[in-house]
């Protein structure tokens, strides 16, 4: 395992990508990950302690960001377009990816939202992208290999964040997703140990699409009682409730109590979402010390298999063990011919 066409495609030296995380990215942690080998991607609300209120106000902060991140690292980072569902947003921050040179754009999605013009803007730009739908099917992952995509994302229903509207497990839908289209296929979706990756690239992936592995690490700007609350809880934590679009877990806060209360007693999805306080519930729940039982602590069915803090790279060294032996073995192969 050596280089591949992940690895190619992104210009990194690992096939491992940090998923955007909302609240919990910064430069200093994206920096963190490229650095270390893979792709770091910036998410909603980088670096803030509130949500812009304005278009113009997001667009500046994540200019800002950007620029911050680019003084910490020269390997290349990436950013999603969905940092707002508002059409004409997801327009200008396209337009931002390409003024400031990020390299890799992650194209999220969602119903209802025509990702068309953007593919296409960033082909001529000559960004690279990636495509994960929120809910990933053979047909969406063709159309994008169709549209020009260049490396498309299978997540399974294990992941941290918004899972996906159908129930089916990493396992189930990577190797559909791999057999469906011919460019690279990442898994997403409980990988936090080299025994993930591995058995990612088994299913037909060839590279690890990651957040929640690098949620407890010492680059991370979550609150550090909640990377604790991380490295001591197993998957047999997780509260998992109904919301918008379909599910989604949480560390039993007394928040998530109140969800899985109210979904029990048939609250609607609309009524759990505005319970569950959105992005304001998850910045209450992780990023705000001393105040997770106010929200919601969002992470993936692979948080068993995390025993401690430890920094980006020595999670990414784990992570990407077999690929380093390769590296080394290949070097010095090419240097004793
Ligand atoms: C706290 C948290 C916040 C997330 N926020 C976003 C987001 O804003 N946008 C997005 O596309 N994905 C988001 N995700 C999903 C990640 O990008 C990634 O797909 C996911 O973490 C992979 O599964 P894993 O956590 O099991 O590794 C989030 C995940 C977590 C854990």
């Amino acid at each position: 395992m050596q280089n591949n066409r992940i690895t190619q495609i992104l210009g990194i030296q690992y096939p491992i990508v940090q998923g955007p995380m909302s609240w919990m990215t910064d430069a200093k942690f994206v920096a963190a990950v490229s650095n270390a080998g893979g792709l770091g991607m910036l998410g909603p609300n980088a670096g803030l302690m509130k949500a812009p209120k304005t278009t113009e106000a997001l667009l500046s902060t994540m200019r800002a960001e950007i620029r911050k991140t680019k003084a910490l690292t020269d390997k290349p980072f990436g950013m999603p377009i969905i940092l707002s569902y508002d059409f004409s947003t997801m327009g200008a921050l396209v337009d931002l990816i390409i003024e400031e040179g990020v390299q890799v754009a992650l194209i999220n999605q969602l119903d209802g939202i025509d990702y068309r013009p953007f593919m296409q803007k960033f082909k001529a730009a000559g960004v690279k992208t990636i495509f994960r739908a929120g809910t990933p099917t053979p047909q969406n992952a063709r159309e994008a290999e169709q549209l020009g995509a260049d490396i498309v994302v299978a997540t399974g229903f294990d992941e941290g964040g918004t899972v996906p509207s159908q129930v089916i497990g990493t396992f189930s839908i990577v190797p559909q997703i791999a057999d469906a289209i011919s460019i690279p296929v990442m898994a997403a979706g409980g990988i936090a140990d080299v025994r993930g990756v591995r058995a990612s690239l088994a299913l037909g992936a060839e590279g690890v699409f990651v957040g929640t592995v690098l949620l407890p690490t010492v680059e991370n700007r979550m609150a550090e009682s909640v990377k604790q609350r991380i490295v001591d809880s197993s998957a047999q934590d997780l509260l998992l409730y109904r919301t918008q679009p379909a599910y989604y877990r949480s560390l039993p806060t007394r928040l998530a109590h109140e969800l899985v209360a109210m979904d029990n007693r048939g609250a609607s999805r609309d009524e759990l979402l505005e319970a569950s306080k959105g992005g304001y519930g998850m910045r209450l729940g992780m990023l705000e010390e001393g105040r997770a039982d106010e929200g919601y602590i969002s992470v993936g069915n692979g948080i068993s298999y995390i025993h401690e803090i430890r920094s980006v790279q020595a999670v990414i060294n784990d992570l990407m063990q077999d690929f380093a032996a390769a590296q080394t073995t290949q070097h010095i192969t090419h240097h004793a011919a």
